[in-house]
């Protein structure tokens, strides 16, 4: 399976954090954000690795990053995204370099306090379709929120004003080689975006998704809140094991 990091965009709800640089390339505790999902992936025992840029900032990924020697890898493959497609645009970026396999997409401000190679490791006896790991969270109407009924993901809305579950749809997404066809079918939201969204419930109509609950905690970090809830989580997991809540109330000295 080979991995693939999202790492475009304007950052628009982090401006002006994100006014001279992107959004993946600010820290995160000790280290940039995109080092989080790049290490997710090699975690999982992926190390053909792609990462999807854009922008003006692109040029500083291959700075930082290089080959990637700090994650163990020995290349990192890069593409450039032009404009603001969308989360299923620049995935069909990736589609040469994808040839034919599967594989793990996972945004590059999804921060995850666990791994992923048990969902990875089932994902690839899984002959066709897709798998997706969902997280319950308080406020779903901020993410993708799946509605399961009897062991079934039956859909997903995109934000829903009113969501029909607490189960958050995590940036971390497993595909057959399929996924591009279906991006082809896509047409832009109401925000003008190929929606990751759409592609998934592509699988769910298809009869083909299958889930999984990411254990330990999740987070994304493209609004103020959560980069700092990022930040916060990182740096309790960095002093040891206490709980999300002692750390956000700071009773925790970190
Ligand atoms: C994107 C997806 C959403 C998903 C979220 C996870 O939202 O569209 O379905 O739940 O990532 O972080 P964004 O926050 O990029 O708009």
């Amino acid at each position: 399976m080979k991995g693939i990091v999202l790492a475009g965009g304007t950052g628009s709800r982090l401006f002006p954090l994100t006014k001279i640089t992107n959004k993946h390339l600010l820290p995160i505790y000790d280290r940039p954000m995109i080092y989080y999902p790049i290490q997710t992936l090699v975690d999982a025992g992926i190390r053909d690795i792609m990462i999807v840029t854009g922008g003006r900032n692109s040029g500083d990924f291959l700075r930082l990053l290089a080959n990637g020697k700090e994650f163990g890898l020995k290349h990192i493959n890069y593409t450039y995204q032009e404009g603001e497609g969308g989360i299923a645009d620049a995935l069909a970026l990736a589609e040469h370099f994808a040839d034919g396999q599967q594989i793990c997409v996972v945004l590059g401000d999804n921060i995850i306090e666990g791994s992923i190679r048990a969902a990875a490791g089932q994902f690839r006896n899984q002959a066709v379709g897709a798998h997706i790991l969902l997280k319950e969270v308080k406020d779903a109407e901020r993410f993708g929120v799946a509605e399961v009924d009897g062991g079934r993901i039956v859909g997903i809305e995109e934000k829903p004003r009113q969501p029909k579950s607490n189960y958050a749809v995590t940036g971390i997404y497993m595909y057959d080689a399929s996924v591009f066809e279906k991006i082809k079918t896509l047409v832009p939201s109401g925000r003008g975006e190929l929606e990751i969204t759409d592609v998934n419930n592509a699988y769910i109509r298809e009869g083909t998704m299958t889930f999984s609950f990411l254990d330990g905690w999740w987070t994304d970090a493209g609004t103020f809140d959560s980069l700092l809830r990022a930040t916060n989580l990182v740096a309790q997991s960095a002093v040891g094991k206490h709980s999300e809540e002692d750390v956000m109330e700071g009773t925790v000295q970190i």
